[in-house]
């Protein structure tokens, strides 16, 4: 009965993975499926970048002209794919921050780094390699921007994402596992943060770390642990 009532609490668990990889370390390119070209987005993109969210079931990339523009103007990246006009992929990069302010998580990165924000490949191409592809594509558009490391924080039953980023060569370096009680708007109660000790020997992999991550409400607890 108490468990019963303790379960009804508007209470949700949320667990974020964090992804890592050093943009010097090797890489192979990797071609789209036919008839797909990968790119980077422009201001002038904002309008079907905007449409080809609107559709998707992706809430976090879900934006309108005007913050796309935005998101451009605060010097955001961009890579879409189209097959023909219509846009089969997109995933933006930000590269001053890797918060996850849903979830009161706030992450600033140093000036060297980068953090693929939303990607989001549309229902018609996914399972054909096409966010393998641009993973690649990534990784050389990042490496030519003078980033040294790129994030991503991956949900960790999201089993096609963490395989692309795998195969692209990310390692997962820590966690954040919260208690958020959510009525209207979130608040987290309790965040565990825990950082990978794989990543220990590359200090520069280190996402989940008391000096690198600020949760803003709640409880946080920091630990490490071996790989
Ligand atoms: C994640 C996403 C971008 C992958 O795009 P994609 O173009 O289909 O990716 P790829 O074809 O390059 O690779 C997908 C991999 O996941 C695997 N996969 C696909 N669906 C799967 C499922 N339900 N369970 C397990 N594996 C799955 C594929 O088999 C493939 O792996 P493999 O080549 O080793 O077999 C796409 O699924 C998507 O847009 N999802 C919704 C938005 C999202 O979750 N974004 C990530 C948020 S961080």
């Amino acid at each position: 009965m108490q468990w019963r009532a303790i379960l009804r609490l508007p209470i949700i668990r949320v667990a974020s993975l964090a992804c890592a990889r050093r943009l010097d370390a090797p890489f192979e390119e990797v071609s789209p499926p036919p008839g797909v070209t990968i790119r980077v987005a422009t201001t002038g993109d904002a309008p079907r970048l905007a449409a080809a969210m609107a559709g998707s079931e992706f809430r976090g990339s879900r934006l309108g002209v005007d913050d796309v523009a935005r998101r451009f103007a605060s010097g955001d990246g961009c890579l879409i794919a189209e097959a023909g006009e219509q846009v089969a992929y997109l995933s933006w990069i930000k590269f001053t921050d890797a918060s996850m302010r849903r979830n009161g998580v706030e992450v600033p990165l140093r000036p060297d780094e980068a953090y693929i924000d939303a990607v989001f490949a549309m229902p018609s191409y996914r399972g054909q390699g096409l966010a393998t592809a641009v993973a690649a594509a990534r990784l050389t558009y990042l490496r030519d921007r003078g980033v040294k490391v790129a994030f991503g924080w991956v949900a960790p039953h999201n089993t096609p994402i963490i395989r692309v980023l795998q195969r692209a060569g990310y390692r997962i370096v820590g966690s954040i596992s919260q208690l958020i009680w959510q009525v209207g708007s979130r608040t987290p109660m309790l965040n565990v943060v825990v950082a990978i000790d794989s990543a220990g020997a590359d200090p520069s992999l280190q996402l989940c770390t008391p000096e690198r991550v600020r949760c803003r409400t709640g409880l946080v607890i920091y630990r490490r642990r071996p790989a």
